[in-house]
């Protein structure tokens, strides 16, 4: 016999498999991790990197690096790539600018959410 616990546990995995089914299979990220290192010198100049942990780094002028959470702020989708004209989301065509992560290509409509960066030598430290 089937117990009311029981259907309310059922109930429960069906509507969260029905929302997992509803995110279009997008790779949506938590929060960034707590401390990254990334050498300066694998960050290109006028583009960047999306860094294991939650982050992406970028240089749109020498010796300028800037760092923002790898969250899209449309949908939460983990940023794919960056490309000399911006951050690029491929979940649904957001691109976010280099040096401040405004969106210049929607859907987003809010910023990349900065992440802190200390430069250490030939490394920077990105932390939330
Ligand atoms: S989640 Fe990035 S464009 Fe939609």
């Amino acid at each position: 016999m089937t117990t009311r616990r029981e259907l309310i546990a059922a109930g429960a995995a069906i509507a969260g498999a029905l929302l997992a089914g509803c995110s279009d299979d997008e790779a949506t990220s938590s929060g960034p991790a707590d401390e990254v290192t990334v050498a300066k010198d694998t960050v290109p100049v006028g583009g960047g990197l999306v860094v294991d942990g939650g982050y992406v780094v970028t240089q749109p002028e020498e010796g300028e690096f800037v760092a923002f959470s790898s969250r899209c702020t449309h949908q939460g989708c983990t940023v794919s790539e960056v490309r000399p004209d911006g951050v690029f989301c491929a979940c649904h065509g957001s691109m976010f600018a280099l040096n401040d992560g405004t969106p210049v290509q929607g859907p987003a409509t809010d910023p990349l959410v900065r992440a802190t960066l200390t430069e250490s030598g030939s490394d920077l430290i990105l932390t939330p």
